[in-house]
């Protein structure tokens, strides 16, 4: 039996909250079940930043670098913590770690289980079908419009020298100028583009139903966005001639996403585009509360809910503990998959058994579902079903 080595970091608000919900689930697993997880929780974010100047304790980077199998990540972001440069206090964490650990493929499945009901009618509506929300976005995670925030980030994570390339005065423009460069790499998209295709292929014989990658971009603008298609559709016809291909601009690529989801299987964007579609499609599964991702890179893999910090709700226990709790399952999944562990892959099984069962049997849900269940309401919820399904399994 092997442990894994966990790293935790609850960040800002809501983020401790429903980090909680996720670790009071893991130890059910770990309770009933052959897998192990050593566990080192590190304060981080914005909170602890303008509590001790740091966004996190000396060598955290590291720790997450040199000692994690996999970090589990609340969310980072608290009203008035910027940095003495004005970027976000935390980003180091968030956004130093995609950058620093090459985390180049962010994993955010968009699926609507069966009992809960969406908002777009702006009323909690029930219109489930297996197939009409069923895709996975792959944001590029490493470059273009975040490129500059990034490297900052990641170099001061890593301990290099600020980046002085903050805020440039673009030449022959008068008054005060910020900018950001939107550089998209050859390197950069086609391991973007590579993942996103081979997590079709793992569909197409998973779900056994024929899967299309859609590239979504603004190729009729700019340049960036043109080598990403280009590299597009010479992977597409260089290695996976079984999967079908679409394109779209990404103005277009909204209307279609709220309106067609079902043509949709899995849907590959430059980061900056990822990062507002997937806001935008998690209505289609009833909300940011339900939205759960992976950002995985060659080496290390980082999961964390889709949604931010929401400190408006913080400490009133009411927010949606899901997101995380489908985090912890894309974790047991991918770290599965990575080590060759057939007891993680029965555990991602069984997480997601019980979360579609809780649902499809109309358990209890938070206000944003139409419910008024308590985050820990809905923890202790899917605790107990992973309990029983563990029981009988191992
Ligand atoms: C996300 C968030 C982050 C991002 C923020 C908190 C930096 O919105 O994970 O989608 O912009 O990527
Ligand atoms: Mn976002």
């Amino acid at each position: 039996m092997t442990e894994y080595r966990l790293t935790v970091l609850p960040g800002d608000g809501t983020g401790k909250e429903v980090m909680a919900e996720a670790m009071r689930v893991l130890s059910v697993f770990e309770k009933n079940s052959p897998i192990s997880f050593n566990i080192t929780e590190i304060p981080c974010g914005g909170e602890y930043y303008l509590e001790t100047g740091r966004e996190w304790p000396k060598g955290s980077f590291e720790h997450c670098r040199d000692n994690s199998d996999a970090i589990l990540l609340g969310a980072i972001g608290w009203p008035g913590a910027r940095l003495p440069n004005g970027d976000l206090a935390g980003g180091q964490v968030i956004l130093g770690l995609r950058s620093g650990l090459n985390l180049y493929a962010n994993v955010r499945p968009v699926k609507l289980f069966q009992g809960v009901k969406h908002k777009v009618h702006g009323i909690h509506k029930d219109i489930w079908d297996p197939n009409l929300v069923d895709m996975v976005m792959v944001r590029e995670n490493t470059e273009g419009l975040y490129h500059s925030l990034l490297r900052r980030m990641s170099q001061k994570a890593i301990g290099e020298k600020d980046d002085p390339m903050v805020i440039e005065k673009f030449p022959g423009l008068d008054g005060e100028v910020a900018w950001d460069t939107r550089p998209i790499s050859r390197i950069g998209s086609e391991r973007v583009i590579k993942f996103a295709f081979d997590l079709a292929e793992h569909r197409r014989k998973k779900l056994g139903k024929p899967q299309k990658v859609t590239c979504v971009d603004k190729s009729n603008v700019t340049r960036g966005c043109q080598l990403f298609r280009k590299i597009f559709h010479e992977i597409a016809e260089e290695k996976y001639p079984e999967i079908e291909i679409n394109e779209a601009y990404i103005d277009a690529f909204t209307m279609w996403l709220m309106r067609d989801p079902e043509s949709l299987d899995v849907v590959v964007l430059p980061n900056m585009f990822g990062d507002i579609a997937t806001d935008l499609a998690s209505v289609l599964q009833g909300g940011m509360g339900m939205a759960g991702s992976a950002n995985l890179g060659p080496k290390h893999m980082l999961f964390e809910p889709v949604h931010g910090s929401s400190p408006k709700h913080a400490g009133n226990n009411t927010v949606n503990p899901m997101a995380t709790l489908s985090s912890l399952q894309m974790m047991f999944e991918a770290l599965g998959f990575r080590k060759n562990d057939t007891d993680l892959d029965k555990c991602a099984d069984i997480l997601m058994q019980a979360m579609e069962e809780h649902f499809a049997e109309g358990g209890c849900v938070t206000y944003d579902l139409g419910g008024d269940a308590s985050t820990s309401d809905v923890g202790e919820a899917i605790a107990e079903r992973c309990e029983k399904l563990l029981k009988e399994a191992f």
